[in-house]
């Protein structure tokens, strides 16, 4: 597995903390916050992992909407992209981690590959706009409500990215 980077942007660090936890699970993997280097690298790689937080009622994290516009101008053919979602879906069942969904059809729509969908069992929420064909977008993790579940997950993942990932 070659040429894989992960672009993320955190609040509050819990993002930050998973995409560190992956880039121990997959090695040659370059990680890069948004906020510092916004969009810049992202067309430099065929594999990629965007890492994103839900806020405010669904919405997307901060620092992706200052690059959002930038970001929808990428073409992302010929690339296999993976997404995982941070949300809390006890004090948000209704929009539990919304803000995947703009980002995978923004990603489809510029071409992607999207892979990594996941499983919705053992969550406990009442919507999620982040589900297609009854699975997530991605990997999905709650670090308020579900901690314990947190590496289980990722391992889980990882070993499915493996495979797809080239
Ligand atoms: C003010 C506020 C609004 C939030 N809104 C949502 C939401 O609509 N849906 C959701 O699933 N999680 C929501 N969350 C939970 C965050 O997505 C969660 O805490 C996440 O881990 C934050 O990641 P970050 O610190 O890396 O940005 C919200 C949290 C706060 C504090």
């Amino acid at each position: 597995m070659k040429n894989i980077a992960i672009f993320y942007a955190s609040s509050t660090g819990k993002t930050k903390f998973i995409a560190n936890e992956l880039s121990i699970h997959l090695e040659e993997l370059k990680e890069y916050n948004i906020q510092v280097t916004g969009t810049e690298y992202m067309r430099d790689y065929s594999n990629i992992i965007f890492g994103i937080s839900t806020w405010d009622g669904g919405s997307i994290q901060e620092d992706w909407k200052e690059i959002w516009d930038e970001f929808c101008e990428i073409d992302f053919s010929n690339k296999n992209v993976a997404i995982f979602g941070l949300g809390d879906q006890k004090k948000y069942p209704d929009k539990f981690v919304a803000a995947m969904k703009p980002l995978y059809d923004q990603l489809k729509s510029a071409g992607a590959n999207v892979i990594g969908f996941t499983s919705t069992e053992d969550y406990n929420f009442k919507y999620s706009d982040a589900i297609e064909d009854g699975q997530f977008v991605g990997l999905v993790l709650d670090l308020e409500n579900q901690s314990e579940l947190t590496t289980s997950r990722i391992e889980d993942w990882v070993k499915s990215l493996k495979k797809d990932f080239i």
